[in-house]
């Protein structure tokens, strides 16, 4: 099934737990925490002290998108806090194959992200072991950036790599999705949609954007 993924970087954190509630009550069953230390990307955001208050705040599935150096040492910190699944970057987890069983050991599901410099082949000997592969469709720091198109062959490739090995893993793509988007990483095989600035960050309520971004889904995806 193919879902938006609302990413809270672009909500209003004067009233984060309201904009929790409101993206929920429009349907989101999965909620990203896009997590930045200043040193993998240009940008320093939230860490598990939001997650826990986001925790409180609704039932979805929390994704914890871990945008920093050394994730490893600090999974069992995002697991406890409240994440559900737990997002690494392939570029800075060389002992990535022992961090995915680090966060299955932790009782969450396992997610690794790749760049758009990165080359999904880099995965091909992890994906037995991912839940979920998370293709960034910008450079990752900011919301708001343009969608990258070079992007969407890696999420051709991959799809076809998990049918051919018949692998269950979610794709899911982050940076620059909205109703223009949508379609097409989702005619390439993507099916959780992260988007942030195209449900927060709009004249319109949350209600209506995600309504026009699940609406842009083509029917037989
Ligand atoms: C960047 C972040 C963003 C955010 C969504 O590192 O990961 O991709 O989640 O951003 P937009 O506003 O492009 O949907």
């Amino acid at each position: 099934m193919v879902e938006i993924v609302p990413s809270i970087l672009s909500a209003d954190f004067t009233r984060l737990g309201e904009q929790v509630r409101d993206v929920e009550a429009a349907g989101a069953r999965r909620i990203q925490i896009d997590v930045m230390d200043g040193h993998f990307v240009p940008n320093i955001t939230m860490g598990p002290m939001v997650v826990e208050a986001v925790r409180g705040c609704t039932s979805a599935i929390l994704e914890a998108h871990l945008m920093i150096t050394n994730p490893q040492e600090y999974i069992e910190t995002f697991a406890q806090a409240g994440a559900d699944v737990i997002i690494v970057h392939q570029e800075v987890s060389p002992h990535l194959h022992k961090t995915l069983k680090q966060i299955k050991a932790a009782g969450k599901q396992a997610g690794v992200a790749i760049n758009p410099s990165t080359p999904v082949f880099m995965l091909q000997d992890m994906l037995p072991f991912c839940d979920l592969i998370l293709i960034m469709t910008i450079n990752p720091g900011f919301g708001g950036q343009l969608f990258i198109p070079e992007t969407l062959p890696k999420i051709e490739t991959l799809h076809r790599m998990l049918r051919q090995r018949d692998l269950k893993c979610d794709i899911e793509v982050d940076g620059g999705i909205n109703a223009e988007t949508i379609p097409q990483v989702v005619r390439a095989g993507a099916n959780l949609l992260v988007a942030g600035s195209a449900v927060y960050n709009n004249k319109e309520s949350v209600a209506q954007t995600m309504e026009k971004l699940r609406h842009a889904i083509p029917d037989n995806a």
